[in-house]
């Protein structure tokens, strides 16, 4: 007996971004550093910073309800949560257990996903694959982080790069065989752990004294070898999704990167062969902002109107793991 699979698509897209903005040239008076050095580096110019109360979850939240409202989607008929986070609330419950109940859904599942800055393209994959099998109608994806609760603010070689934020999407059953999801492709390279981490918290580092004393609850990163090794995963990545579908680079119409640096998009860019000018950019007013990067740029890409029905738009990532992810669509 051959699997029938429900076609699919992304039906509503949202973000949310925090309203404090944190320049350059804010930084350069905390830690040695100039917004020269960080606009030349990275194409970084601010990034927002959540306020005291306000959570990865409150982010995720109002994401995912606007992400509901352009859906045109009832809560009711929302019956999966997916978050992707580095940056939950809490160990457990989950996240998307907190944003299930903040926004009323009466959702058969929710739960958080782990891929760090390739979390939302997981979280997309992992949704595609249950909605697509018919057991769920309509999947609230959200990208949430409130990475400034992790990033060293005295380390001037990470805490430049990244920023709080939250985008989500909706996944639901497609009726338009012209447009739709096509798929993803996911990697991982579990020896390169060292490369981008967060040591403690977990078991191997418990929270003692002696871990807040060595600084163990922020991020560790090798920024070369981290920017050597994206290049080539996304590379390799975003080929092989375009090969698997039987299309080429020059068809694309819009890249959605993961908005780290824009050193490494102009090298993925020069590596496809797809000019600048097709990819949506928006890190120097967000900075890194990991698993939410995606979404977010995703969402303004489509309210801009960048991203145009019938077009082909490809999502690439890397991250800590390191993970690796692209994915497919053809705008409905
Ligand atoms: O989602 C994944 C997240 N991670 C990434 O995307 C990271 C990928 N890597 C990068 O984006 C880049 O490697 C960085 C932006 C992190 C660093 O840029 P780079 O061109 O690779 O610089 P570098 O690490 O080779 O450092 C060059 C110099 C060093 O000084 P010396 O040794 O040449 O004297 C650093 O100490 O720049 C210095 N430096 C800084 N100077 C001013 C490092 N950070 C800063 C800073 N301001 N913020």
């Amino acid at each position: 007996m051959t699997q029938e699979f429900v076609p699919i698509t992304i039906s509503g897209t949202g973000s949310y971004a925090p309203k404090r903005i944190l320049t350059n040239a804010e930084l350069a008076e905390s830690v040695d550093t100039s917004d020269e050095w960080i606009f030349t580096r990275t194409g970084i110019r601010e990034r927002r910073i959540a306020t005291d109360g306000e959570l990865t979850s409150d982010m995720a939240a109002e994401a995912g309800r606007r992400s509901l409202e352009t859906a045109g989607i009832a809560r009711g008929e929302i019956d999966l949560v997916i978050v992707a986070t580095t940056t939950p609330d809490m160990p457990f419950p989950s996240t998307a257990c907190l944003v299930q109940h903040k926004l009323g859904l009466n959702s058969l599942a929710a739960f958080d996903l782990q891929a760090a800055c390739s979390g939302f393209i997981y979280a997309l994959e992992t949704a595609a694959g249950m909605v697509r099998s018919g057991a769920y109608r309509n999947a609230l994806v959200i990208g949430a982080e409130r990475l400034s609760t992790i990033v060293d603010w005295q380390d001037r070689s990470t805490c430049v790069l990244f920023g709080d934020g939250a985008g989500a999407v909706v996944i639901s059953r497609n009726h338009d065989p012209k447009s739709g999801w096509l798929g993803a492709k996911l990697g991982c390279d579990g020896s390169a752990v060292e490369l981008l981490h967060l040591p403690g918290g977990g078991c191997q580092i418990p929270a003692s004294s002696d871990s807040v004393e060595e600084r163990q609850h922020f991020i560790k990163m090798k920024g070369r070898e981290v920017f050597k090794a994206a290049v080539r995963v996304m590379e390799q990545s975003a080929l092989q999704i375009l090969e698997h579908h039987g299309l080429t680079a020059d068809q694309v119409g819009c890249v959605v990167p993961h908005q780290a640096n824009l050193r490494i998009i102009e090298t993925l860019a020069s590596r496809l062969g797809i000019p600048m000018d097709r990819f949506f950019l928006n890190l120097d007013r967000y900075g890194n902002t990991s698993a939410a990067s995606i979404p977010i740029a995703l969402d303004e890409a489509v309210r801009s109107g960048r991203i145009k029905s019938g077009e082909l738009v490809l999502m690439v990532a890397f991250g800590g793991g390191l993970t690796w992810g692209s994915s497919l669509i053809r705008w409905p």
